[in-house]
């Protein structure tokens, strides 16, 4: 979670982003961007797995979050959009966001090839979680230029889904939990700083 200032300027920065339709856009295709890296971390994790039905759905499903906020930040925004600085509010630390959390989270809970896979999406989908439900209701109600309850449904479902999975798989969950919390909280921060400084 984020301290009780950070959470304040987490809210300052989504009624600035979604004060214009071009700052809006650019916005949305930073999270498209950032569910892409989500899935592709997926797909990599498992390249050498066969794949259960589970990884797979989670899988399709963050790349559909992908598409939907790419496809909302075109309409908003008027114009097709890609990653490229000039479409999103800060490439270069959304990419470093996830690599440094990957790298770290990695070095932390090694050993078994299918914890990284676990702890990275727990500490993303919390964030997510707290992420998109501000957004949700910073825009508001009647209106509204787009609705993110469905996708905000299957993020809570990945969630358990990672916890259920650590605490099958894990003795030493409850610790590495909290550790990789306070990676993603201060690897957050600093991408906080530089989408609002963007
Ligand atoms: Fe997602
Ligand atoms: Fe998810």
């Amino acid at each position: 979670m984020l301290s009780k200032n950070r959470s304040s300027s987490l809210k300052a920065f989504l009624e600035e982003a979604v004060s214009g339709p071009e700052r809006h856009a650019r916005f949305l295709n930073t999270l498209s961007f950032l569910e892409h890296l989500g899935s592709r971390k997926i797909f990599l994790s498992h390249r050498r797995s066969t794949l259960p039905g589970g990884v797979l759905q989670h899988l399709a499903e963050e790349t559909r979050h992908a598409s939907f906020f790419r496809k909302h930040a075109e309409r908003i925004g008027g114009r097709a959009m890609a990653y490229v600085s000039g479409d999103m509010l800060a490439l270069a630390s959304s990419r470093f966001y996830f690599a440094r959390l990957d790298a770290l989270v990695t070095r932390l809970v090694g050993g078994d090839q299918d914890h990284p896979y676990y702890y990275v999406s727990l500490a993303i989908e919390r964030r997510a979680l707290e992420l998109y439900g501000l957004y949700e209701e910073i825009l508001g109600g009647a209106g509204r230029p787009l609705t993110l309850k469905g996708l905000l449904a299957e993020e809570r479902r990945h969630l358990v889904e990672m916890e259920e999975a650590l605490l099958r798989k894990d003795p030493r969950y409850p610790a590495r939990e909290k550790a990789c919390s306070e990676i993603e909280g201060g690897l957050f921060e600093r991408w906080l700083s530089a989408v609002s400084a963007a």
